[in-house]
């Protein structure tokens, strides 16, 4: 008999997506997950242990959601607390920070307005889009990225950062910021064909924009012959 049979309720079921980002939480500390939707995520950390976590969204709707997968995935219905809010306002408390699913300009949005510069968290990052905005903007406020995890699931590669304060502010290069440091083959092949792409799609109309995304492609293809991104 397995510790989770034990418990009345079933044992969630993450995608692989959701499940590297849990990997990187730390469960004994205060977690939000930002933009919840379902709280599938917490209610999963809750069956690891976690007993700090809060769930929170800027719509209602999600919010319900999650509150009945609180009362199907947990033991208590306030073992999860719920909270509607934009981002991260009013969540000073937090110290484990998940933003997963959404584009990398909402999220360099969220954590301007909760003030990142002058906070010591532990940030999940899991950007659907525009990596690079997110990580040029951690290390301009004196983050860093630890460590990362690519995941390949249903035709889509994701990429999962867990960042932490450096205080040290730096200007990574723009391939350093396109593939957050990520050495896996197929996301730096997958990511250097999007900016060919790019690159072909504006040539005729910003070619000094064309060359550049170009330029950035090819240093990311140059990473697979180093092994190195650095
Ligand atoms: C695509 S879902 C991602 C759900 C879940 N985090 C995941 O990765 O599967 C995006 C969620 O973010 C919420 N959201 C969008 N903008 C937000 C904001 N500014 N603050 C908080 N939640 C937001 C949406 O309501 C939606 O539930």
């Amino acid at each position: 008999m397995t510790a989770q049979s034990l418990h009345r309720y079933p044992a969630v079921r993450l995608s692989d997506r959701l499940a590297a980002a849990a990997a990187y939480v730390d469960t004994q500390r205060e977690i939000i997950d930002v933009g919840t939707d379902h709280a599938l995520l917490p209610c999963y950390l809750y069956q690891r242990g976690a007993r700090r976590l809060t769930a929170s969204d800027i719509n209602a709707g999600p919010l319900l959601a999650a509150k009945e997968n609180i009362q199907k995935y947990t033991d208590r219905p306030e073992s999860i607390r719920l909270m509607q809010t934009d981002g991260l306002i009013g969540a000073d408390f937090a110290e484990e920070i998940i933003i997963a699913g959404m584009g990398g300009e909402l999220i360099v949005k969220i954590l301007s307005d909760f003030a990142l510069e002058e906070k010591d968290v532990h940030l999940i990052l899991q950007p659907m889009s525009r990596c690079e905005i997110a990580v040029k903007y951690l290390y301009s406020v004196g983050y860093g990225i630890a460590d990362r995890t690519v995941v390949r699931e249903g035709g889509h590669e994701y990429i999962i950062i867990s960042a932490y304060r450096t205080g040290i502010k730096k200007e990574p290069s723009d391939t350093f910021c396109y593939t957050a440091g990520a050495t896996d083959e197929g996301f730096l092949r997958h990511k250097a064909d999007g900016l060919f792409k790019a690159a072909a799609a504006c040539g005729h109309t910003d070619p000094v924009r064309a060359e550049k995304l170009s330029a950035i492609a090819e240093e990311i293809m140059s990473i697979l012959s180093d092994g190195e991104n650095i």
